[in-house]
């Protein structure tokens, strides 16, 4: 058992770290470049929720940027498993955060992959912290930014890389504008994604998300929440949206891994709809809840 086995676990390398003595090279090029790929996953009952999706999506990421995973999808499976078990949180009636991380390693300076010599593996375990109780309750603001996703020509959406000042700087534009989450457009003006949320609207009692097509990551949420809607028999498509469509909707939610269905009830100063939590949303949410196996107790835990 680890000295500090409680609360914030980290693995390196597939090594069990209290955070004080979890360290990686200023060399590594996640630090220099970005040069990574990371998931972020929360657990239901002590257990990680779509594990084998988020792996499945990590091996995309990996493809994409062209990085030689270290471990296959079962090594990775225990590893946080383990990880997880040796934070301890659900013993103390908590769930867990837990964000994977694999870098292209270190070597000689400069951006050339091939100079990385090893990929590195960090696993993050630490107790879950979702918005509050208010955030769900009202619903949030977005704002529509300057700041345009990134073209999937340039760095594809679709990899879940380290290199998030796209996002970053999309966010800062939104919170500098007093909005809780960004929403970014493409070269064309249509809507994207937030800066770490997909986004949804509701139409005359339909669902519409942005496809994957227009410059996204696919998250896993995302795809729970499509198969949510035919659970509860709501109509979902996936098309093409302007901010529009976004600002004339009846309702409007951003979703992500920890936040998962989060209800934004103001664009840009503007109220969506009735400027509350609608009831599609409401539904959505037991929806998504019965999926994870831990109903809705009205503490969004
Ligand atoms: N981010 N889009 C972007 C750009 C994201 O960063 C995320 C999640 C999502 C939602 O994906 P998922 O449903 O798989 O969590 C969409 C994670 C949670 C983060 O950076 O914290």
């Amino acid at each position: 058992m680890l000295r500090s086995a409680m609360g914030t676990v980290i693995n390196i390398d597939g090594r069990l770290l209290p955070p004080e003595e979890a360290t990686i090279s200023v060399l590594d090029r996640g630090f220099l470049y970005g040069d990574s790929i990371y998931e972020v996953i929360r657990t239901y009952g002590g257990r990680p929720f779509e594990l084998d999706a988020h792996l499945d999506r990590l091996e995309g990421s990996a493809g994409l940027i062209a990085l030689t995973l270290p471990w296959d999808k079962k090594r990775f499976s225990e590893e946080i498993q383990e990880t997880i078990r040796a934070s301890a949180n659900i013993e103390a009636g908590r769930e867990t955060y837990v964000r994977l991380v694999v870098t292209r390693g270190s070597g000689e300076i400069g951006l050339d992959p091939a100079l990385a010599v090893k990929p590195r593996t960090v696993i993050i375990s630490r107790p879950l912290v979702m918005p509050s109780k208010e955030c769900y309750e009202s619903g949030v603001e977005v704002a529509v930014v300057s700041v345009q996703r990134v073209a999937p020509e340039a760095i594809n959406p679709a990899a879940k890389t380290g290199n998030y000042l796209n996002n970053l700087l999309a966010l800062k534009e939104a919170r500098d504008r007093g909005a809780y989450e960004a929403v970014m457009l493409d070269g064309k003006g249509r809507l994207t994604e937030g800066s770490t949320s997909n986004v949804f609207i509701v139409k005359d009692g339909k669902l519409v998300t942005p496809p994957t097509d227009a410059g996204i990551l696919e998250g896993v949420t995302r795809r729970v929440i499509l198969l949510a809607a035919q659970d509860v028999d709501i109509a979902a498509s996936q098309l093409h949206l302007e901010p529009d469509d976004l600002r004339e909707a009846d309702e409007a939610f951003i979703t992500s891994s920890i936040r998962e269905i989060l209800p934004v009830t103001r664009v840009d100063g503007e109220p969506v709809g009735e400027g509350r939590v609608g009831s599609v949303t409401k539904k959505l949410q037991a929806a998504f809840r019965e999926r994870t196996g831990v109903p809705v107790d009205g503490e969004g835990f």
